[in-house]
């Protein structure tokens, strides 16, 4: 059984903590897209584990954990985070591979992410989270990324030079300072050894698990609304996070996939800037972002919160072809009296649209249309069994899955592993 792993609205939706629960049951958990922009958190009893770049899997011994091809890879965030896992207590070597095809985010890489972010107008920022992500991308779909495999290389301090020479053409048109090449030459001196013994020709390699019946678990980063091509243009990240992404971010075909699980909060958050139809200004906003802790597991920043958007589900649910969803964080909204759900943004001569427009400027003429619920008022964190849920916390359940299609496969009402009900799947 092979699964990719999505999320469906604009990240943090509890992506790391349901990887972790269905590692058990996988042999190898592969990150696609990304990079260090992710935060995936996994708590097991009273610790607390968070995830940038190495598959959360990594906290089962035993299991596989790759880095595919779709991936960009800052060295140093990698070796920091690998020694991090292993003071953990986990094993490491053996178990972990990365694509010699993964492009590389470099130290100029993040130093035009932040020069670009300062030279963009207030209104048109995008508040990346500044580890490189886009001119890595960049770099790559320009054909001048750099990739994990030039770390093999003889001539790697040259391609450092070349590489160096390029970025300060950028960083000098955009007012920044300048890097120095021999500086950048011996500071990635260390990277070769450190990172050799796992770089490898990870579509081998998962093609012969494959063969031998591994299932393996797709883990997406990021989510469907920040998709370059699906997202809220410009105001997404530099990859797809969507379920197709998972194909061409690791090389395995499109019909090994036996399933999309799409994970998906109960009510919404954003990080960064761009457009978010269902935020919330008031007390209720702060009510979620208190009781969920919201605040980014990568960059610390407060994140932004807002009512369920049904719309955002449903075009989540196309896009990746939602089999089951993980729906997360129910007990968040345990204390409200009405609970609220977007069904369509209304635009000014009375249209409603019911899936999301491309044109930000429409959606910004647009208000949401709201169907109110009766809360349930009564602490859900405790619940082990679907049924024994209070019938309000029920109904919205399932007026959410009457609206965004799919099967309820998860229901999360806590940060821990044990407060995870299995459903359908
Ligand atoms: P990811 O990026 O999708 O992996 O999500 P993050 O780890 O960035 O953010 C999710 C946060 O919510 C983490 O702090 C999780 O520990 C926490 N979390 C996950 N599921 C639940 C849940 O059902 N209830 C509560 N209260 N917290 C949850
Ligand atoms: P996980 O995997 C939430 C957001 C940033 C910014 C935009 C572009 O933990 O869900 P980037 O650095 O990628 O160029 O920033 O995307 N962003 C995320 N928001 N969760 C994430 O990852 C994110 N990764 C990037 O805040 O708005
Ligand atoms: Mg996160």
């Amino acid at each position: 059984m092979n699964t990719v792993l999505v999320g469906a609205q604009w990240g943090d939706e509890g992506k790391g903590k349901v990887i972790d629960f269905l590692t058990e049951e996988a042999d190898l958990v592969v990150r696609f897209q990304g990079g260090s922009n992710a935060g995936h958190t996994v708590v097991v009893g009273d610790r607390k584990y968070v995830l940038h770049l190495v598959p959360s899997g990594i906290l089962h011994e035993g299991k596989h954990c790759v880095i595919g091809n779709g991936v960009v890879m800052d060295p140093f965030d990698l070796m920091r985070e690998l020694e991090q896992v292993e003071s953990w207590g986990f094993a490491v070597k053996g178990r972990f591979h990365i694509s010699e095809r993964a492009q590389m985010v470099m130290q100029w890489h993040r130093a035009i992410d932040r020069a670009e972010e300062a030279a963009r107008a207030s209104g048109a920022k995008i508040g990346t989270t500044g580890r490189g992500i886009g001119p890595a991308y960049a770099a790559k779909v320009g054909r001048s990324g750099m990739r994990t495999g030039d770390i093999l290389k003889p001539d790697f301090a040259n391609i450092v030079r070349e590489q160096v020479a390029e970025a300060n053409r950028r960083l000098k048109a955009l007012g920044a300072m300048e890097l120095d090449p021999e500086e950048m030459v011996n500071l990635y001196q260390p990277v070769v050894p450190a990172l050799m013994p796992y770089v490898t020709d990870t579509i081998q390699f998962l093609h012969e698990k494959l063969d031998a019946g591994a299932s393996v678990l797709f883990e997406g980063a990021q989510a469907t609304m920040l998709d370059i091509d699906f997202g809220t243009y410009p105001f997404v990240t530099s990859s797809n996070p969507t379920a197709g992404g998972a194909c061409t971010g690791s090389g395995v075909s499109p019909r090994a996939i036996d399933r999309v699980i799409g994970v998906i909060k109960l009510y919404t958050t954003r990080v960064g800037e761009g457009p978010f139809p269902t935020e919330l200004f008031d007390k209720d906003g702060e009510t979620l972002r208190t009781r969920g802790g919201e605040f980014g597991a990568t960059t610390g920043r407060p994140r932004r919160c807002g009512w369920f958007d049904a719309v955002v589900g449903r075009y989540a649910q196309r896009v990746n072809g939602v089999d089951f969803w993980a729906m997360t964080k129910l007990d968040v909204l345990d204390t409200f009296p009405v609970v609220k759900i977007c069904t369509g943004y209304r635009r000014k001569d009375g249209f409603v649209y019911t899936t999301f427009p491309a044109d930000l400027d429409v959606l910004s003429e647009c208000e949401c249309v709201y169907e109110e619920m009766p809360g349930w008022q009564c602490e859900t964190s405790n619940i082990t069994d679907y049924d024994a849920l209070p019938a309000n916390a029920k109904a919205y359940i399932s007026r959410i899955l009457e609206l965004i299609g799919g099967k309820l496969g998860v229901l999360s009402v806590g940060p821990a592993r044990e407060t995870t009900l299995r459903l359908g799947i």
